[in-house]
């Protein structure tokens, strides 16, 4: 089907199931004509993917925790489906016992683990995609965040901090993979009940929370954060980079 991302290929990073952002985006990326390769933490989450009816041939494994895991992957995304249009990061990770309370219990081994999945691997993954030659020209990353970056929202503690790293490494990748025609963006999704909210403390609540403060009291859909992210990857977008878009319906107005 012909549409703004026809022609393009991308990665995509972090499909659990079918309630994950990451799938709503590949689902947006796939509407617009796009082609997209998954990556998958690991073998539990090889079997998800498989019971979403992908075939082994559009995923690769890839920890982003492991240096050697990221190079192996990409090498075989090249390998397989020579330079992509650009990658969509939506993975991140706290421990549980990081996700509820004061921060003041946050253990260093607790924020430091929050910090390496959920921020550093975007610079990881962007540093092995430069590397290896594996973006084409004008490739667009698309990350995902959650206004707990600059609010302290109740329970989300070491997640928060991570991701205040996470877009302030997207204005730094922004600026020197803008030198070789790369750009890099991040969504400010609104809380949506996927497998990772769950491992937080009160995730009802934020997810009502979130809810009640939309302009029109209806949460967002993976498939308006889908859309958005289709545009970010799209020609459409040239002249945005190093930014971070709300698609939440308006809750950080409030
Ligand atoms: N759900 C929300 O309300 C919301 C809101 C804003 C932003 N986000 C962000 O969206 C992104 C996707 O999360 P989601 O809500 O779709 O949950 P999800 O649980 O569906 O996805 C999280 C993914 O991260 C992956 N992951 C964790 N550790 C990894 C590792 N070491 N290596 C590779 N992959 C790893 C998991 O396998 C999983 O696929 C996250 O960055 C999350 O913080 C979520």
């Amino acid at each position: 089907m012909a549409g703004i991302l026809s022609g393009k290929k991308f990665l995509v990073m972090g499909v659990a199931n079918k309630r994950s952002i990451a799938w709503g985006c590949a689902e947006q990326i796939k509407a617009q004509g796009g082609e997209v390769v998954y990556s998958y933490q690991n073998d539990r989450l090889e079997k998800s993917l498989l019971k979403l009816g992908l075939a082994e041939e559009e995923m690769v494994e890839c920890d982003v925790a492991s240096d050697e895991s990221i190079d192996a992957a990409f090498d075989q995304v090249k390998e397989k489906f020579g330079q992509i249009d650009g990658l969509v990061h939506a993975v991140a990770f706290a421990p549980k016992n990081e996700l509820v309370g004061s921060i003041l219990n946050s253990s260093r081994e607790g924020y430091l683990t929050a910090q390496n999945i959920s921020s550093y691997s975007l610079i990881a993954v962007a540093k092995a995609a430069q590397e290896k030659e594996l973006l084409a020209p004008k490739a667009s990353i698309v990350t995902l965040t959650f206004i707990g970056s600059e609010r302290a929202i109740t329970n989300y503690n070491t997640i928060g901090i991570a991701k205040a790293a996470l877009e302030s490494s997207v204005r730094y990748l922004a600026r020197d993979l803008g030198k070789t025609g790369s750009r890099v963006n991040a969504i400010s999704a609104g809380a949506m009940k996927t497998l990772a909210v769950t491992g937080i403390a009160g995730n009802k609540d934020l997810l009502e929370q979130s809810r009640s403060l939309t302009v029109d009291g209806v949460s967002v859909s993976l498939e308006e954060v889908g859309n958005c992210c289709a545009f970010l990857l799209s020609d459409l977008s040239t002249g945005l980079t190093g930014d971070i878009i709300y698609v939440d319906k308006g809750v950080h107005l409030s």
